[in-house]
């Protein structure tokens, strides 16, 4: 079989290890591997990694110590043009012209619609990675890329504690996650912070100055509110805003983490969960299966329709919340 691989979305800590377990088990099973860089438009303009013998295949010592690398070496893109029918026709087309008979995307829920779009114009074998930071997907524990965003983000907070602590002010860091809040829920958690706001749970902010007015009776020097980029309220320049309006009892500043969680070096479990789901995933092409996400439940692969995994949003377990708020003291 020839297998295309391609990174698609947001990049995520641990997308090229992801690639290094496709290509090492499709290889070591006797099969090819195409490299398609830049996603969906890479697939549009035949744009393929080239190896060192100037071939379009990717080689076992291309991905040669790519585990331990941030960012995607394949690039990654959002295409517009793949969105319309004609850009997924062209696409299939192409497929077909490069003798590309599978195909494992890694990326986010948009990267899985655009798979479903692509099966109704290719007949060949689709299953997804899930690769972004934001852990959004259900029938999957993980999400490539999480694990170091959380870990991004914590060394941040914690950094940000000192200052808060050295001028008794209250931080409100702002996460991303676009609609999910399990970056800011575990950073919360692991750095300790006071107040977290998610757009999983509603944002009270009468409830959240009576916290801090209690926190300040108490003798709480700092104070840390992580603020997940999609709350219902808003990001954290704007519940700064009313925290203000409302008399907050700290001095305030805004940090917005952004784009700095999304590269870096890939903890240990994203390189090993990466390259896992790379290597099950062309197991399961290899058996026949298509238009699924495999996923990791429990330590072990897990396949799941494309629909599905996108079809809920991804809740946050209560007893995580119930357990922030009782380390809130
Ligand atoms: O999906 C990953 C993510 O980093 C989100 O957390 C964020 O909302 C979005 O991508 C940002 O996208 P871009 O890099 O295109 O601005």
């Amino acid at each position: 079989m020839r297998i295309g691989v391609f990174c698609s979305g947001g990049d995520a800590p641990g997308m090229n290890a992801c690639v290094r377990g496709v290509v090492r088990t499709a290889i070591g099973q006797g099969h090819e591997v195409v490299g398609i860089q830049r996603g969906y438009d890479g697939l549009l303009n035949e744009d393929f990694f080239i190896n060192r013998e100037g071939q379009p295949l990717l080689t076992l010592r291309s991905v040669s110590d790519w585990a331990r690398f941030g960012g995607a070496f394949l690039r990654s893109s959002r295409s517009d043009e793949f969105r319309t029918e004609a850009g997924q026709k062209k696409v299939a087309a192409n497929l077909v012209k490069h003798n590309i008979d599978g195909l494992i995307p890694i990326g986010g829920d948009g990267t899985f619609h655009g798979a479903v779009d692509l099966a109704n114009h290719w007949p060949g074998k689709i299953i997804g990675c899930p690769g972004t930071i934001d852990n959004d997907l259900i029938c999957t524990d993980y999400t490539i890329g999480y694990s170091t965003a959380v870990q991004t983000a914590v060394e941040a907070v914690d950094k940000i504690r000192d200052t808060a602590e050295s001028h008794e002010r209250m931080f409100l860091v702002e996460v991303m996650g676009r609609h999910s809040g399990y970056i800011a829920v575990h950073t919360a958690l692991a750095a300790g912070a006071e107040i977290v706001a998610v757009p999983e749970t509603i944002t009270n902010m009468s409830a959240i100055h009576e916290q801090l007015n209690r926190l300040k009776q108490r003798g709480k020097s700092s104070v840390m509110m992580i603020v997940a980029e999609g709350d219902e309220e808003g990001g954290a320049e704007i519940l700064n805003q009313r925290l203000k309006e409302g008399g907050c009892p700290f001095p305030t500043r805004v940090v917005i983490l952004g784009h700095l969680q999304r590269g870096g070096t890939p903890t240990p479990e994203d390189r090993v969960r990466a390259t896992q789901m790379g290597s099950a995933a062309v197991k399961a092409i290899l058996a026949g299966e298509t238009g699924k996400m495999l996923g990791i439940v429990g330590g072990q692969p897990l396949l799941t329709p494309f629909a599905e995994t996108f079809a809920q949003h991804r809740p946050i377990p209560k007893h995580l919340l119930d357990l922030l708020e009782s380390m809130s003291c």
